[in-house]
């Protein structure tokens, strides 16, 4: 079980295209995990989870409790395998076990199909050794400022982020290690190592991952819409830590997409911006050899 992709039907990024990434294409990673059989998975999926996740939507039954789409990448790369596979073995308070009590391989296996076709952190980190996640609600002087750079009042569900801090060191086997929002385990985590932020988004005509360096411009875009690709030019390696540099992206050939991903930047921006002040803090009183050493 790996984060990365089998591309289980259904969970529609197949041909996921990257723009920006000159060393890397996702689709490469596919064979270091059949781990889990994404068929097993799906068979299960109709039968234990349809009924209220839906094909796509959530259904209205699934809806009136609250279930969430599950293909949301940022939900699922914000889980580790084990907390979704005690998730599928045993449910949870707000969460009933499969009547049909499922196998720790069928819950492998659903991990699996889960995480198939949804962009990963290591899609977009490829050297990423471990990284964290954490939802920034954007309010105050960061709100003013998000908007002002999207041009446009941000709605309520806009109005929160969630912001995967990712870190270099040593790839483990199973791929890039979720570090719980633990302060003995953040702690661990050394600044030096820190290679970026990933965060998820959706704008019209498909999902999109973007990642920005630790100075905040856009390192790389990861999204399945043609038009994303198109706009990729005029974002990629623009924005920063500053908010003056960051201004509305222009593309002539994709203006929409342009408008769009500038609305996820902004937001983006802000929300990396606390999730940066946040580690800073952290390492206030960290002795000067901690700080540098790699
Ligand atoms: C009776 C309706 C129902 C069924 C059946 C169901 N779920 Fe859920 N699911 C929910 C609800 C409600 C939530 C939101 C509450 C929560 O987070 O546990 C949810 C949330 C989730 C989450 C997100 C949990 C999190 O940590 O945020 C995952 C993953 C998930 N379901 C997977 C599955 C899988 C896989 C199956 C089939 C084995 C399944 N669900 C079957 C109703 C359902």
């Amino acid at each position: 079980m790996t984060g990365l992709g089998i591309q289980a039907s259904g969970f529609g990024l197949a041909g996921a295209l990257v723009a920006g990434m000159l060393d890397a294409v996702p689709a490469a990673s596919a064979e270091a995990l059949l781990s889990g059989d994404a068929r097993n998975a799906q068979k299960i999926y109709r039968l234990e989870c349809a009924g209220c996740h839906g094909s796509g939507e959530p259904t209205p039954m699934g809806k009136s409790f609250g279930a969430p789409p599950l293909k949301d990448a940022a939900l699922i790369a914000g889980r580790t395998d084990d907390q979704l596979i005690a998730l599928f073995l045993k449910g949870t308070p707000k969460h009933p076990a499969p009547a049909g009590a499922l196998t720790l391989l069928d819950a492998a296996d659903m991990v699996a199909f889960l995480r198939g076709g949804l962009p990963s952190i290591a899609d977009l980190f490829p050297e990423a050794a471990a990284y964290t996640a954490k939802s920034y609600p954007l309010a105050g002087p960061a709100l003013v400022r998000a908007e002002s750079l999207a041009g446009d009042e941000l709605k309520p569900d806009e109005r929160a982020l969630t912001v995967f801090s990712v870190y270099a060191g040593e790839p483990p086997a199973t791929g890039p290690r979720l570090v719980p929002q633990d302060p003995v385990q953040l702690d661990a985590l050394p600044p030096k190592a820190k290679r970026g932020y990933v965060v998820f988004g959706s704008i019209p005509g498909g999902p999109v991952a973007m990642a920005l360096l630790p100075d905040l411009s856009v390192l790389r875009l990861l999204s399945s819409n043609p038009a994303v690709a198109k706009a990729a030019p005029a974002v990629v390696g623009k924005g920063g830590r500053e908010p003056g540099r960051r201004k509305p992206f222009v593309s002539k050939v994709s203006p929409d997409a342009a408008r769009a991903l500038t609305r996820l930047y902004a937001r983006a921006a802000e929300a990396a911006a606390l999730a940066a002040r946040e580690e800073a803090d952290r390492h206030l009183f960290d002795a000067p050899e901690k700080r540098n050493s790699p």
